[in-house]
Order: structure tokens, then sequence, then C-alpha cells
């Protein structure tokens, strides 16, 4: 069998700009290096929690704080970034001095980070926004991290699972590379991919059905229902405990990911993160034919108010998500 194409030669021909190339490329060496880690975490005594949380008051592991700094290290010295902020940042990092860098990164380092101990999937997610033209060279604002997801120039993410992926968008489709561990190059194995329109699976952590407002309730209830219910359908459900596990079946197998605001104390704008997490999956997404959505409104039409921004998200196939609003975007 002749190798697939290479990650460094399919950007080449991608026809982008050079800096989003040069940035993407910096991006998958640092998935590169947390895959390792990620790998030999048993290894290195590096499972467990620290004693500190992030902004979010999560607890973090140590292979949270890990990942982030190896993005600080790889992608913060990408002549293509002026400035990275993270999920485990309180505030934006820019390097020392001016930068000329295009663009600015955004980062989840580790999702998932709570199946680290039990082997089970976890990811990286990234977004990758333009600065303003008369911005370049000059100091970095928070305010310019605040652009909403349709304004990303490339998002994506990496798969830390039975195999090591890295999928994205530059804005034409999706491409998934699998990371090739005799060379450590990234090799195309999933071209062109489509969200399935079709679907038989939902993911949604039901332990919290006691908080939901009453549109989620009745979805998931005629989801349960199956093919003697309003959806007419037989469903499986899924439940991977991190998202980007989620997202990658979804654009594999179809079907959709909710993560609704709740009754919970914290959780009125749902749990997952507008900039770090949903942004760039529901970009991922629609470039896959899929849509995500907060109910009522496009995910990636929504404009952050402040970097660490929380949002309610359901993403996944199409027809699955308009019928998703006609349960939960009501007017109560
Ligand atoms: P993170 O590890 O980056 O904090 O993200 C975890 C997220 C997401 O990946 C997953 O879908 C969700 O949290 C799981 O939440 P529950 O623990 O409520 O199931
Ligand atoms: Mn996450
Ligand atoms: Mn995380």
């Amino acid at each position: 069998m002749t190798q697939p194409t290479t990650l460094a030669d399919f950007l080449q021909d991608a026809g982008i700009p050079a800096a989003l190339r040069e940035g993407l490329l910096s991006v998958a060496d640092a998935c590169r290096d947390i895959a390792d880690r990620v790998e030999r975490a048993p290894l290195t005594g590096h499972l467990g929690a620290l004693q500190q949380s992030n902004v979010q008051g999560e607890t973090q592991k140590a292979l949270d704080v890990i990942a982030n700094d190896i993005f600080l290290d790889v992608c913060g010295a990408s002549s293509a970034f002026a400035a990275l902020a993270s999920e485990e940042m309180e505030q934006l990092w820019a390097r020392e001095g001016r930068s000329d860098g295009p663009y600015l990164l955004v980062f989840d380092p580790l999702d998932g980070s709570s199946n680290i101990e039990i082997s089970a999937p976890v990811g990286t997610i990234f977004s990758i926004l333009p600065r303003l033209d008369d911005r370049i060279g000059g100091t970095v604002l928070e305010a310019e991290f605040l652009q909403p997801g349709s304004r990303q120039a490339a998002a994506g993410y990496a798969l830390y699972g039975a195999q090591t992926l890295f999928v994205f968008s530059v804005g034409s489709g999706v491409a998934g590379f699998t990371l090739d561990r005799a060379d450590g190059s990234w090799r195309l194995t999933h071209p062109d991919m489509r969200v399935p329109p079709l679907s038989a699976e939902y993911a949604i952590n039901a332990a919290h059905r006691r908080h939901w407002d009453p549109g989620i309730l009745s979805y998931v209830e005629a989801c349960e229902a199956g093919a003697s219910g309003p959806l007419g359908r037989d469903r499986n459900m899924r439940w991977s405990g991190a998202m980007v596990a989620d997202v990658h079946r979804i654009l594999v197998r179809g079907g959709v990911f909710l993560y609704p605001a709740d009754r919970r104390p914290g959780q009125a704008a749902g749990k997952l993160r507008l900039l770090y997490e949903c942004a760039p999956a529901g970009w991922l997404i629609e470039q896959a034919g899929g849509r995500a959505s907060d109910s009522r409104t496009a995910i990636t039409a929504i404009r952050p108010g402040t970097l660490h921004q929380r949002v309610p998200i359901a993403l996944g196939s199409a027809d699955e998500i308009a019928t998703f609003e006609t349960y939960a975007g009501a007017e109560d």
C-alpha cells in the first residue's frame, strides 16, 4: 500500500496562507508531544490530580498543566501566533516583545481529563482566529479573542484514543490524519469527513436529568421512546466523558451530543466553554454538513462576552439538531 499524504504536504496543497500552515503544523507538533505524555503518564507518575484549580474552579490534573505548557512552548514559539488563550489560564498569554503573528490561538489542552486514569479517550481542541489587519504588530487585547466562531480561520482536535488522530478544517471541509508512530508523521486517513445525516446515537449525561428544563427532558424522552415514539426510530445512548471523542464519533457515525444548561448551581449556561470547546467543535461539525446550536442560535454566531464564557450546546446531524430545537428552543 502506498503511504497516504502527510499533513505537511496536504497543507502545502491546500492553498492557505503560509502563516496559517505554519500555525497548524505547530499545533499538530504540540498534539504529538501531548499524545506521548498521555501515553506515558502511568510510567512518569503523571496520572493524578494536582492540589490546585483552574479559573473555572475545576481541579487540574497534572496532564492538564503539562499539555498547556507544551502548547506554550511549541505554539508560543510559532511566528503565526501573536497570543494564546487556554481553558487552563486565567489570562491570555503573549510573547514578550513585538509579534507580527497574524493569528490568535485558543485551546483546551486536555479535554476529558477525568478519563486519563481509566485509559479512556482524551483529546485537545483548538481554534485559530485572525487578528484584524490594523492590530497586527500591536499589543494583543483580550477583546481581540472575543470573535464569533464563524470567524475562525481553522479549528480542530486531536483525539488520543485507540488511534491518535488530528482532525481539522480550514473552512473547506474536514480532514483527519492518523499519527504514524513509525516516523512521527501525520497521514491523511479520513479525507472529506461528513456527518452522516441519519443518526441512531445520542449523547447526554443523563445523571443530571432531574435538573433539566422541560424541553431537554421531552427531547430525551422522545429519543428513549425509540421506534414507537414521536421520532420513530430506535436509538442508542453513548457518553464518552470527553467531548472530543463524542464529536469524532458524530463525524464518523452521525448522531447528536448535548450538554445543556441545567438547574445545578453554576450550570445556568451549561458546562462547556464557548471559545475553547463549543465554537471550534461547532464550526467543525458545520464544515462537515452538521449543525451546532444553543437550542435557538447557531453556536458559531455567538460573540463571546468573556474569554471563559460557557454556553449550552447541541451538535450533530443537521436534521436531528433541527428536531432538537423544536423541543428545546421553543419559548416557555
Ligand atoms: P475538560 O476535561 O476539558 O474540563 O472537559 C470535560 C468536558 C467534556 O469533554 C465532557 O463532554 C464533559 O466535560 C463531561 O462532563 P460530565 O462530567 O458532566 O459528564
Ligand atoms: Mn474540555
Ligand atoms: Mn480541558
